[in-house]
């Protein structure tokens, strides 16, 4: 039996009678750039995401490069960012005129370590990134505490965490709410996907909001009028449309890949050579990736490819050992978490629509390995 790492013909085949008539209604209006869709889902996402503003753009990484360049960085400011992510997290910071500098990870979490932040800080600091990965929160509360004592921006990339929850001080927040600003990817493979490439900047800052909505559209709330020098970052109608769409069922979708993790810990357990992920306690996690630790990691991967079972390693290369990064000095050995991560982690099969068969032929050929 092959199991892919995500089926999304899967998902496609149980809501094509909802999503296609949704997508042809935009063709048939055919007002493709800033349809009412793309105000309607800002809406939905402001609410589910407990902000005062959803600003929809064309990607994730515009997400953080919008924000990034809101900040007005001059050369030689820095900002601290995870180096175990996906690379958008620190490009963007070039991109904006930063310098990223990169901070070691918790390795039960795998998300940015607040004492590693914290040791990072120096008079440059203008903004720290944390990124919510692999779907579950990084410690938003700690973090938005220390960047308030210092001055400093908190960008949250919950790209991979979209409707996921922590619990601070006895009430649940959401992604993207408790930063200067959140940001989410709408990137096919994502818990929320679109059919092409989609972001949202997330703030509950009303000027920033405004800022965040010129710069998006070339540095000009007016038509002919520009403020500053923008981008053409905008979300497609169509894929606004597919997206509300989608909407509807991101939280079964979330709780499915929640259950699909529960039967894998119980599987998993007792397997030597494997280390199933933690949520830390005060986390819903949403389970983007279900991300274990492996003995002979590149083996294991090998041998589940030859059973003809999807599987990633999500990220081998830490970006502080990136050769576009090679002049920031961060040396092999410089953040011993993230490099331990990059030789252990191996990503399992998950999506909702993963079945019991499926999972337990995961299993089955993991156990066949180490026995
Ligand atoms: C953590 C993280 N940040 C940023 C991005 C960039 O998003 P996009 O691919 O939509 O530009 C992604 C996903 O691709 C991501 O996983």
């Amino acid at each position: 039996m092959n199991v892919p790492l995500l089926d999304l013909v899967a998902q496609h085949r149980a809501i094509a009678d909802e999503v296609v008539p949704a997508m042809l209604a935009v063709v048939e209006r055919q007002q493709f750039i800033m349809g009412p869709e793309v105000a309607e889902l800002e809406a939905a996402v402001a609410r589910l995401s407990a902000v005062r503003h959803a600003v929809a753009c064309a990607s994730g990484t515009d997400a953080l490069l919008l924000p990034l360049r809101a900040l007005d960085l001059a050369g030689g400011d820095e900002v601290i960012v995870p180096s175990f992510t996906f690379f958008a997290t620190a490009g963007a910071v070039h991109n904006a005129g930063g310098t990223p500098v990169f901070a070691d990870i918790e390795p039960a979490t795998f998300n940015i370590s607040v004492p590693a932040v914290e040791a990072a800080i120096t008079p440059r600091t203008r903004a720290i990134i944390a990124v919510d990965l692999f779907g579950q929160m990084a410690p938003l509360a700690e973090l938005a505490a220390l960047a308030a004592r210092h001055g400093l921006a908190l960008i949250e990339d919950a790209a991979q965490a979209i409707g996921a929850r922590r619990m601070v001080d006895g009430s649940w927040r959401v992604a993207g709410e408790m930063g200067t600003v959140g940001t989410l990817s709408f990137f096919p493979s994502k818990n929320l996907g679109g059919w092409g490439d989609g972001g949202m900047m997330l703030t509950q800052d009303d000027a920033l909001a405004e800022r965040l909505r010129k710069l998006r559209l070339h540095g000009g709330a007016k038509q002919y009028h520009h403020e500053e020098v923008g981008f053409n970052s905008r979300l497609d109608t169509v894929q606004a449309a597919v997206l509300l769409v989608k909407l509807r069922y991101l939280e079964s979708w979330s709780g499915a890949r929640r259950s699909h993790a529960a039967r894998y810990g119980d599987l998993l357990r007792g397997i030597p050579g494997v280390v199933p992920p933690v949520t830390d306690p005060a986390n819903e996690h949403i389970f983007h990736q279900y991300t274990i630790r492996a003995e002979r990691r590149d083996a294991l991967a090998a041998h589940l490819r030859e059973r003809g079972i999807g599987c990633a390693v999500y990220y081998p290369t830490g970006l502080h050992l990136q050769p576009c990064f090679a002049h920031l000095g961060f040396a092999r050995g410089s953040l011993p978490e993230t490099e331990r991560a990059m030789a252990e982690v191996l990503s399992l099969p998950i999506f909702p629509e993963l079945t019991a068969e499926q999972q337990d032929e995961v299993v089955s050929a993991i156990r066949e390995f180490y026995a």
